[in-house]
């Protein structure tokens, strides 16, 4: 299949639009955009190089504006896509993509200068025009001097993982092949047409963020972040793309495990209690990833626990102890302590003994408990804690961030069952 960027007349607007971002991003000449559009895109899902251009790091400003675009096709708020795309603007407002820039990020990038910010922003930010408008906010030394253009709403930053950071490139639409039709580049209709592409159905597209380079920063060898490797030596990738689980219909709300109902169709549990000495039990929790195409949880920054008690008639509670579903890394990023995550089809067991009485009459109860932010918890903790240390601006979206990362924690499903009496 092929995709061609149809050739079109330009006319150029002021330059301070080319001028604002230009202080930011090195290679910004709008040549160098529109010559990467003008390129053929014979066979793209399989052509690396679409991903390599759709994801230059750093991206290029937009470049000049073509003729005949209204201000709302113009925009790159998320809005004005909204006033035309109302589903995904709704869907994408209550994803974790549009919270992209949030106090979690922010409190860090006072303590960094603007090449290191930059490193971050890639992912969070990843627009010039956004990185541009980070640096007069920062106040950062090359931040440019020109206001941002008309198309470059003031907070276009702060609202994170925007439409046109995956969709636009050199001023435009690039989308997934339309249902039902072919790829290729249209001229006519809103924004000048757009051009579709299978490579926005393809893994690869999300690899970019979800996926550190092989020279990434790692813990006891294993890459920091991996999901797209993992992904890619599991059972699904042959059959489910990220966006086959994580935009199913196409939706944008892109649930992961800070969405309840997402986490539970991730794992199968049964659970076993076993008497195996008078007085003494065996719990067994067998844990089944039967539906993250990638380790359950993918990375070091969730835990999921086990809480295993045993309730006596009454309704009484023992807690009997606790294991955990998850990479544990100390917050230096430099030792791990236990790495229980289990691959996408695998199996883990889970058991723990104890002293009860006989005969039973109790229950063993296993809550399966989730915190989406654990890492990030004792992160952020240990740097309030040395508070006075920080830059005072960095203290507040600190505390904020500290706040949150206690708050998305839920329990996930509660099982319980009657002790088995082998004679
Ligand atoms: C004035 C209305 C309007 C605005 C504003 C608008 N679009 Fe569109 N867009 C359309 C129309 C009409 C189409 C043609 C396809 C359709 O009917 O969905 C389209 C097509 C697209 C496609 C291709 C869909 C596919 O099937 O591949 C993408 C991607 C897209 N727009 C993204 C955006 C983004 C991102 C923004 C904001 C930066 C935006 N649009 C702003 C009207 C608009
Ligand atoms: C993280 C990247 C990302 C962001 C952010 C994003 N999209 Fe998309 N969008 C995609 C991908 C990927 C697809 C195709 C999914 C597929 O093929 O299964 C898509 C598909 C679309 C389509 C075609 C829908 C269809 O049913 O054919 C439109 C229109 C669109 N996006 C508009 C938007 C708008 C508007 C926003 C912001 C409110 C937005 N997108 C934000 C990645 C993104
Ligand atoms: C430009 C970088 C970027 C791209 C491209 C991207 N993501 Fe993300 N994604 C992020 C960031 C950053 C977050 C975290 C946002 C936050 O929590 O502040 C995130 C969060 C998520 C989450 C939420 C996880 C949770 O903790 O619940 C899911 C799921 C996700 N992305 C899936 C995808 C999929 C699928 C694609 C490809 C269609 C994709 N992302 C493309 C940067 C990106
Ligand atoms: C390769 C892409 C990438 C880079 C580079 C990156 N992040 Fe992230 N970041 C992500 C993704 C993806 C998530 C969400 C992961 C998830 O939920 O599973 C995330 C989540 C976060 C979160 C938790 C969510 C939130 O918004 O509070 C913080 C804080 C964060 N990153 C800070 C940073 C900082 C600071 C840097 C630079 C030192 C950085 N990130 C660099 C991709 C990246
Ligand atoms: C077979 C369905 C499936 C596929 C394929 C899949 N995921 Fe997931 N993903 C899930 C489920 C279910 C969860 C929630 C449980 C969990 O966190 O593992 C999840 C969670 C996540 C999270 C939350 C953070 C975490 O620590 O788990 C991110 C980020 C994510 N997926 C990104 C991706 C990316 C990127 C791809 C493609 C490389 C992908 N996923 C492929 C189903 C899938």
């Amino acid at each position: 299949m092929t995709a061609r960027f149809a050739p079109r007349r330009l006319t150029f607007i002021a330059a301070s639009a080319a001028a604002f971002a230009r202080g930011v991003v090195a290679a910004c000449a709008a040549g160098l955009v529109l010559g990467a559009c003008t390129r053929h895109e014979g066979g793209a899902v399989d052509d690396a190089r679409f991903f390599e251009r759709h994801w230059a790091d750093p991206l290029a400003a937009q470049g000049p504006l073509p003729a005949g675009l209204s201000a709302l096709e113009a925009s790159l708020a998320p809005q004005a896509c909204g006033q035309c795309h109302a589903q995904q603007w709704q869907q994408w407002q209550t994803s974790l993509h549009a919270r992209a820039v949030g106090p979690g990020l922010l409190w860090q990038l006072h303590l960094m200068d603007q090449a290191q910010a930059n490193r971050c922003l890639r992912c969070h930010a990843p627009l010039a025009e956004q990185k541009a408008l980070l640096a007069q906010a920062m106040a950062w030394p090359a931040r440019p001097a020109a206001s941002a253009p008309s198309y470059v709403p003031q907070d276009l930053a702060q609202q994170g993982l925007v439409c046109a950071a995956c969709h636009v490139r050199g001023h435009r639409r690039i989308g997934p092949v339309p249902r039902g039709a072919r790829a290729g580049a249209t001229t006519a209709g809103a924004h000048g047409g757009f051009v579709a592409t299978p490579a926005f159905s393809d893994s690869r597209l999300c690899a970019h963020c979800h996926q550190f380079p092989d020279d990434g920063p790692r813990t006891a060898g294993k890459l920091n972040e991996d999901t797209y490797e993992q992904w890619k030596a599991s059972p699904f990738a042959a059959q489910r793309s990220c966006q086959d689980c994580h935009m199913p219909d196409r939706r944008h709300l892109w649930r992961g495990i800070h969405d309840p109902e997402t986490t539970r169709s991730a794992i199968d549990v049964t659970l076993h209690v076993q008497r195996t000495a008078p007085g003494g039990y065996l719990a067994a929790a067998v844990v089944r990833n039967v539906g993250a195409g990638h380790h359950f949880p993918t990375y070091m920054v969730p835990k999921v626990e086990l809480q295993f008690a045993r309730v006596a008639a009454d309704g009484s509670r023992t807690p009997l102890g606790t294991q955990v579903i998850g990479w544990s890394v100390d917050t230096e990023l430099r030792h791990e302590t236990a790495d229980t995550r289990i691959p996408a089809g695998a199996s883990r067991r889970f058991e723990l003994a104890f002293d009860a009485p006989t005969p039973a009459g109790w229950q063993l109860e296993l809550r399966i408990v989730v915190r989406p932010d654990e890492h990030y918890e004792r992160t952020f903790a240990q740097s309030l804690a040395q508070g006075e240390r920080l830059p005072p601006a960095a203290l507040a979206p600190l505390r904020a961030a500290f706040e949150h990362s206690r708050s998305t924690a839920y329990e996930l499903m509660r099982l319980s069952r009657a002790p088995r009496i082998a004679n």
